[in-house]
């Protein structure tokens, strides 16, 4: 089977559900109730979607779970295949043209990450205003033609971003916005790394969500993004960096933040 192949089938595949979702919102750590949140659910695993990524590690195989939040439908990816698991940062190319395929318009991402910002605590919520690329590789390497050179200049969405701080705003729930910093991981980072993504203007940092807007970007999508900040950075604080404490935080705050993504999600105007 082609690529291409693949996804046309995948495509086929959810489209048989009989929605069409509008939005698709890709679930990070800390994320992970919003699925319980869509009514009228029907769940697809990856297995049966050939251009999805197989998972596996960490026990969960991954879904797309399609229905409706906030009044409208939607496709909720639960499961990621992160650039650190390989090396290589191109795990949801099929995954997210798809969804493109699928016509999707929106792709609202989700993650946890790391806060530079001595004013964003844990269990804070930051909004993307723009990312940075240090790892410097693309999810479109071995692309070809002119269509690969894709303008990133705006690559959050300004309209939509400034609905999702509307939201907020009447809801009461701050939203910091800020520049996200991806790093390849799997490791923390060392506090003289934070000190050096600092001086180049981030705000938070992680290990997912740059890949997918790049592909969404290329795709034609639009992108809206929200951190979950599950502990100070690297330095930031007199505190060890683990796993088992970003899922605690992650946990103890998610409930806000899926009350937000449910509220961005219904009010959205495309
Ligand atoms: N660094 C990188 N990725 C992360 C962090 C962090 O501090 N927290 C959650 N994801």
């Amino acid at each position: 089977m082609t690529p291409e192949q693949a996804i046309e089938h995948s495509a086929a595949r959810l489209r048989a559900s009989g929605i069409a979702p509008e939005i698709a919102i890709v679930l990070g750590t800390g994320w992970g109730p919003v699925a319980a949140r869509v009514q009228d659910a029907v769940d697809i695993p990856y297995g049966e979607l050939p251009a999805f990524p197989a998972l596996g590690v960490g026990g969960h195989a991954g879904q797309v779970r399609l229905g409706r939040l906030g009044g409208r439908p939607v496709a909720v990816l639960a499961g990621r295949k992160h650039a650190y698991e390989t090396g290589e940062p191109d795990g949801m190319k099929g995954a997210i043209r798809t969804l493109a395929a699928l016509g999707v318009q929106v792709l609202l991402q989700t993650n946890a990450a790391g806060s530079m910002d001595p004013a964003m605590a844990p269990g804070q919520i930051m909004l993307l205003r723009d990312h940075i690329n240090v790892v410097q590789r693309s999810p479109l390497f071995h692309e070809t033609g002119d269509h690969r050179f894709v303008d990133m200049s705006a690559a959050y969405d300004p309209a939509l971003g400034a609905q999702a701080l509307a939201v907020a705003q009447r809801l009461g729930v701050p939203l910091f916005e800020g520049v996200y910093a991806w790093v390849m991981g799997p490791q923390f980072e060392t506090p003289a790394e934070i000190r050096w993504l600092r001086g180049m203007g981030a705000q938070a940092v992680g290990m997912s969500t740059v890949p997918e807007t790049i592909l969404a970007r290329h795709a034609r999508m639009r992108v809206l993004a929200l951190s979950l900040m599950t502990n100070m950075a690297a330095g930031m604080a007199d505190e060890t960096l683990s796993h088992a404490h970003t899922m605690a935080t992650a946990q103890a705050a998610s409930e806000r933040a899926v009350g937000l993504l449910e509220a961005v999600v219904a009010g959205l105007e495309l």
